[in-house]
């Protein structure tokens, strides 16, 4: 039967990876995008007249102020968008009997300890970027119980100037050398392969929080080096720590996830982070080259 699916916040990078993976997996979907000039998720009258008059049989809510660093300086409208616009969504959601997924983050962790962290660790936020996308959390399961939560991370895709790999690839354009973060671990993770594991998973009724990341561990340093071989520049990477980094925010600096819960069900498929990663740059080379 053919599925609406309504995506908030559909101008960012996962919101263009749902669109294009959608098609591309021929998905018999209807597809409503709204961004904030459509519907701002943080007027509930807003989203649930959208929602009464579409009657989405899915919520996809890609609605965030993702930049850690407005986050810190504005935590009212960290709050007001990734907390009580996920409340919003989610009350949406529970009466229209959709299904929502919430995209999070591995910044729910505090990143203390040195090991990868599976979805029924302790969260413990050090950031308002993170502290905000956990209340979102707690608002969904509080609101919506046909629920997924999504936690990525290090996320690269199509929709946005500012991830990091549009970031480095912008940069050495001119530059011969970069400063970058040694200390910051993660899992690069490109929004095509992580969108194509969302919508598969819409399709079940195995609601809950899932971590899925590519495949791989690596520090800024090395994604960045990846990203310099990949575009064939000849570019000098200088390891330093995050506080004079380049492209780098303050935050915690170890909050790997484990996709531990993918692989328990048999369900992880996602690609290593550098094929992902070689993907990704055979399809903007020529915005960049
Ligand atoms: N990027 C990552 O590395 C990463 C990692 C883990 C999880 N996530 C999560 O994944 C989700 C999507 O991330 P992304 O990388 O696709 O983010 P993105 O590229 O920054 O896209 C977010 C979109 O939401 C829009 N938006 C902001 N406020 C809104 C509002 N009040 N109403 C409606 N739309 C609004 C933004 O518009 P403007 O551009 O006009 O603000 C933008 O189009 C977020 O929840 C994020 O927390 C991202």
């Amino acid at each position: 039967m053919r599925m609406k699916i309504w995506i908030a916040g559909a101008k960012g990078q996962l919101g263009c990876a749902l669109n294009d993976m959608a098609e591309k997996s021929g998905l018999d979907a209807e597809i409503l995008n709204t961004d904030r000039e459509e519907v701002d998720v943080t007027d509930i009258a807003a989203v649930l007249a959208f929602a009464r008059e579409e009657k989405p049989d899915v919520i996809f809510d890609c609605a965030a102020v993702t930049d850690v660093g407005v986050c810190e300086a504005q935590a009212e409208l960290a709050y007001k968008v990734n907390a009580v616009g996920a409340r919003n969504l989610a009350i949406a959601a529970h009466e229209t009997n959709a299904k929502i997924v919430l995209l999070s983050t591995d910044d729910v962790f505090n990143g203390i300890r040195q090991v990868p962290y599976h979805e029924f660790d302790e969260t413990d936020p050090m950031t308002i970027y993170g502290r905000s996308k956990l209340a979102g959390e707690n608002y969904v399961k509080e609101f919506a119980y046909r629920h997924f939560i999504i936690r990525s991370n290090w996320v690269f895709g199509r929709g946005s100037d500012r991830n990091f790999v549009n970031q480095i690839l912008k940069a050495i354009e001119t530059k011969k050398e970069l400063y970058i973060a040694v200390d910051q671990y993660g899992s690069p993770t490109s929004a095509n392969a992580l969108a194509s594991f969302m919508l598969r998973m819409i399709q079940t009724e195995g609601y809950g929080t899932y971590h899925v990341t590519c495949d791989g561990v690596c520090n800024r340093c090395e994604f960045a080096k990846e990203i310099v071989e990949l575009a064939g520049k000849d570019v000098k990477i200088i390891p330093v720590p995050t506080m004079k980094a380049e492209f780098s925010s303050a935050r915690p600096t170890y909050t790997v996830l484990d996709n531990f819960l993918t692989r328990a069900l048999g369900q992880d498929d996602m690609p290593t982070w550098i094929d992902a990663l070689e993907e990704y740059i055979e399809e903007i080379r020529p915005i960049f080259s």
